[in-house]
């Protein structure tokens, strides 16, 4: 007869990976079921994103084989979100609110952004995004979105949803085509209206598109949103990474953790399968290494990308996904992976 206490003491042998802790201590198992020599029991993950979940579901599943006298092990993956303290701004709460930003324009933050946001909503987590790219708010073109749905009269205003993800720019704000003058103060109040006068309602990550740089708007910008972890987007140029570089001490500066380092654009697959480097390569892994932070993926050059930017239909989205589309998802769960590790931090330090 096998009894719960066996079960357990085999998976106190496993581990999670990234929290350098066993499953039992770390409180994932839940719902031991025992028939005869049938196990079944639930692993509760801390984000529906967990990259290693095969790892750690295979690791279980061989521990209680080969640790108890069951013969059929049964297991069902779920996740609950840890965050220290969901924030709670005006009624709206956000667990974990990730920051892309850059040191230089144009290397990809907002394709990152959204698709990071719609790779989380895949795997199962509530997911916002806001643009808060105020010199050029490209999100709205991204999605084919030109404004937002009506809201209800006196109560919070709605942002748009779609593809499972909830949706403000501060392109819904103004005019298309006209530029966007801010200043400080303006800027701020800006920020805390988009967080607090949303109806986001609850959600397990809010990605922020930051514009790029580290000039004053951006320091302003990212003051005054209480941000879990950035994340930086850089080209493998020399140039994008020195800017990136500047981006990495920024967030320093600002007791922002950082999350890592993304290369995006990071090489073209040529017809016979080999890798052209147009803009250098390993750049961005390279300063991944050297500021000590880590290095979580990098993307090809697709031309689908530029594309799909263009009419509304993001990489992850696609049916078959191109190896762009799965680098992307890959990320997206690297992201979550780091944003449960800081939480799990914070939570141990308290
Ligand atoms: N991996 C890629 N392959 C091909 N095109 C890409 C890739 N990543 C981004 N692009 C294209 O490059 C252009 C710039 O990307 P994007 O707008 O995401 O950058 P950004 O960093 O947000 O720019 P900005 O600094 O202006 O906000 C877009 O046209 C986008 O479609
Ligand atoms: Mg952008």
């Amino acid at each position: 007869m096998i009894t719960e206490q066996q079960v357990l003491n085999a998976l106190s042998h496993v581990m999670d990976p990234d929290l350098h802790r066993d499953l039992v201590s770390l409180k994932m198992i839940e719902n031991i079921k025992i028939d005869g020599e049938k196990i079944s029991f639930s692993i509760v993950l801390t984000t529906p994103s967990c990259p290693l979940k095969h790892q750690i579901e295979a690791d279980a599943r061989d521990a209680v084989l080969t640790m108890t006298s069951a013969s059929e092990v049964d297991i069902e993956m779920t996740s609950r979100i840890n965050a220290p303290k969901g924030l709670d701004l005006g009624g709206n709460c956000f667990k974990h609110v990730i920051a892309i930003g850059s040191g230089k324009g144009g290397v990809g933050k907002s394709t990152v952004s959204l698709n990071i946001a719609l790779a989380l909503a895949k795997d199962g987590a509530r997911v916002g995004l806001l643009d808060a790219d105020i010199y050029g708010p490209n999100i709205p073109r991204m999605l084919g979105l030109d404004r937002l749905p009506d809201s209800p009269e006196g109560g919070k205003i709605k942002p748009s949803e779609i593809h499972g993800i909830k949706v403000v720019s501060i392109g819904f704000m103004v005019q298309p085509g006209q530029p966007l003058i801010w200043r400080g103060p303006m800027l701020h109040s800006a920020i805390q209206q988009f967080l607090t006068d949303f109806d986001w309602g609850d959600l397990d990550y809010l990605v922020v598109d930051l514009p790029p740089g580290t000039g004053d708007v951006q320091l302003s910008l990212t003051q005054s949103m209480p941000v879990s972890g950035a994340v930086i987007v850089t080209t493998p140029q020399q140039v994008a990474v020195d800017d990136a570089y500047r981006a990495v001490n920024m967030f320093a500066k600002l007791e922002t953790p950082l999350f890592g380092i993304i290369e995006n654009m990071a090489y073209l697959e040529m017809p016979d399968g080999s890798h052209q480097f147009l803009f250098g390569e390993k750049g961005g892994e390279r300063l991944a290494a050297q500021v000590g932070v880590p290095f979580l993926g990098r993307i090809p050059i697709d031309a689908r990308i530029g594309l799909g930017g263009d009419i509304g239909s993001p990489e992850v989205l696609q049916e078959s996904l191109s190896p762009a589309g799965e680098a992307l998802i890959e990320i997206a769960r690297n992201v979550a992976a780091e944003a449960s590790k800081e939480a799990y931090r914070k939570i141990q330090a308290r």
